[in-house]
């Protein structure tokens, strides 16, 4: 092995700079070049590639986002894409690449790696909907930014005696919303796993003034049939009934650009440097993810095949701890 790539793709997630300063001095380290392709499948597809050296990636491990940028690339959803991105490949003479990203970003993977190309991808979304690790980079430092908006809306809601609905991010996984609901305190959570009517909704924030609380929380995950969207159109057609205040924040962009917490980027330091191993060993078709405290390799092959299943057991915990 002489030379190797890396790319970040789909959704940007903090510590994905982490990942990528990880894979280039480890692969440095391990007396390889180390190429950067920019724009994730894009760069791949248009042949924007530059090399990477270790200062390339220094003072990055701290900044959310992804130094080599990041795309939606439907070209590469086709053969012909694929071929373009085997040819830049060729062309520089990479041996191996390392794909970070979510759950997209590794059918892609899973794609090059059945037309002959070794790969290797790390587990990066902040959905953490993705199968071969419990837990992907970005999602921790995500929560984090979803809980601290959070904690200032229940300030204002109180003071106002307010239900508060706060969408967050997560395509159609329910992930963030369940794990941002239970810590943030929500009195309902809804998530697109598990079908809530908007008449639930009415009821948990009539308990909770029934209960004497100065404010109800509504969680919603941005895939629910009643996400913010749905439950706007239920609340202005119910408005004269329902009897009290709502107000309605979506959450959105703002949970993706955080600065990454010490657990993204040490995830994201210890996958990256596991992707290296990996390639080093010739282990090649596996994504780099956290399974019971270890890194393990899981063939993209089963990755892409399944769809990682939510412990809706913690919504029901959630319930409980609505007195
Ligand atoms: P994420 O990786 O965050 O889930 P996307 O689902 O948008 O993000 O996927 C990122 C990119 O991965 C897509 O824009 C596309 O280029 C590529 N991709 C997604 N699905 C496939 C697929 N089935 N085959 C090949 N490439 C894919
Ligand atoms: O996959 C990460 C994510 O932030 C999802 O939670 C969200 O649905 C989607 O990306 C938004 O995509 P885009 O950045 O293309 O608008």
């Amino acid at each position: 092995m002489k030379r190797i790539g890396v790319l970040t793709s789909g959704g940007d997630a903090p510590g994905m700079n982490a990942a990528i300063r990880a894979v280039v001095r480890t692969g440095l380290s391990k007396g390889w070049e180390v190429m950067g392709i920019q724009h994730g499948y894009t760069g791949l597809c248009d042949n924007n590639v530059v090399a990477m050296g270790a200062r390339d990636v220094g003072g990055i491990i701290q900044q959310g986002g992804t130094v080599l940028g990041s795309s939606r690339c439907p070209e590469f959803e086709t053969v012909e894409g694929q071929r373009k991105a085997l040819r830049t490949l060729e062309e520089h003479s990479i041996e191996a690449l390392v794909i970070i990203g979510g759950n997209g970003s590794q059918s892609g993977a899973y794609a090059l790696s059945q037309m002959g190309f070794p790969v290797v991808g790390i587990a990066s979304t902040i959905d953490n909907d993705l199968c071969g690790s419990e837990i992907t980079i970005g999602v921790d430092t995500a929560l984090d930014v979803a809980l601290r908006a959070i904690d200032q809306l229940k300030v204002t809601a109180s003071s106002h005696h307010r239900a508060f609905v706060v969408e967050v991010m997560g395509r159609d996984c329910g992930y963030l919303a369940l794990m941002t609901g239970i810590t943030g305190g929500a009195e309902c959570i809804i998530l697109p796993e598990f079908e809530t009517d908007a008449a639930d909704v009415v009821n948990a924030i009539r308990t909770a003034y029934e209960l004497g609380k100065a404010h109800a929380l509504i969680v919603v995950a941005e895939g629910a049939k009643y996400n913010a969207h749905g439950l706007r159109t239920y609340f202005e057609e119910h408005h004269e009934e329902l009897g009290f205040d709502l107000r309605i924040t979506t959450l959105g962009y703002v949970q993706r650009g955080g600065s990454p917490g010490a657990f993204d980027r040490l995830l994201a330091t210890r996958l990256g440097a596991a992707a290296t191993e990996y390639i080093a060993q010739g282990k090649f078709g596996v994504l780099a993810g956290l399974n019971k405290g270890q890194i393990t390799p899981t063939p993209l092959a089963e990755v892409v095949a399944a769809k990682k299943p939510l412990d809706l057991s913690l919504l029901q915990l959630s319930e409980a701890l609505n007195l």
